[in-house]
């Protein structure tokens, strides 16, 4: 299972990075706004900077919402790094859009996905990722667990390729799960991935063992 960091902060992604255990990273325009990157040009360079920082796929996301704009938007990230997927929203312009990139070999994460129709959609237009948010499907009272699950079924049942990259992860139970489930992706906030080290056990038996190391000595 590859896991991504959901952050535009560097310090975090270096962070992230410095564990080895980082396969790519997700933005999202709000990610964006949070570190105070505004204007275009500082984003498309904020990206090259990710890139730079990270080994792999770090997802840029289309403001356009028409078909013409997000192909214009989207080729102009893909030209930026060969590691840039192109995130396109969930709608049916979106869905055109990624079969163009697809046809076009360039590619794409379909983000914003909350029911496994939308899965299947994003899978038949050739979609490299799609992006199910599990904590905001929490947030409303309904399973995001059970929606990885279906969506899993579903691109078995049939060969989809499509990798599922769950996102809006929230804490480690989500993380720990998606493995279980069989997602192909997590991405998460650093606590998040962070948090998977944590174990009272672990620190009270690190503390005997230098104790005893101290003591022998
Ligand atoms: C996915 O790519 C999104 O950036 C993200 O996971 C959204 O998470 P949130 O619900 O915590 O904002």
């Amino acid at each position: 299972m590859k896991f991504f960091i959901d952050t535009a902060n560097l310090d975090q992604i270096r962070e992230a990075q410095n564990m080895g255990i980082l396969d790519g990273v997700t933005t999202n325009p709000s990610l964006m706004a949070k570190e105070k990157i505004t204007g275009r040009n500082n984003i498309l360079k904020h990206y090259v900077d990710i890139c730079n920082i990270v080994d792999g796929d770090v997802s840029a996301e289309v403001i356009a919402t028409d078909f013409e704009g997000m192909v214009k938007e989207g080729e102009e990230l893909a030209e930026l790094h060969d590691q840039i997927v192109v995130k396109i929203p969930m709608i049916k312009e979106g869905v055109k859009a990624i079969k163009y990139f697809t046809d076009h070999g360039i590619r794409t994460n379909c983000t914003l996905v909350f029911s496994a129709g939308q899965a299947l959609l994003a899978a038949k237009a050739g979609a490299t990722y799609v992006s199910p948010f599990i904590g905001r499907l929490d947030d409303i009272s309904t399973d995001g667990l059970e929606l990885i699950a279906d969506i899993r079924l579903i691109y078995d049942n049939f060969g989809f390729e499509t990798q599922i990259l769950a996102a809006s992860i929230r804490h480690t139970m989500h993380i720990v799960n998606c493995a279980k489930i069989g997602a192909d992706v997590i991405t998460g906030p650093l606590s998040s991935i962070e948090g998977l080290l944590k174990h009272p056990l672990t620190d009270s038996g690190l503390k005997q063992f230098l104790a005893d190391h101290k003591r022998g000595n």
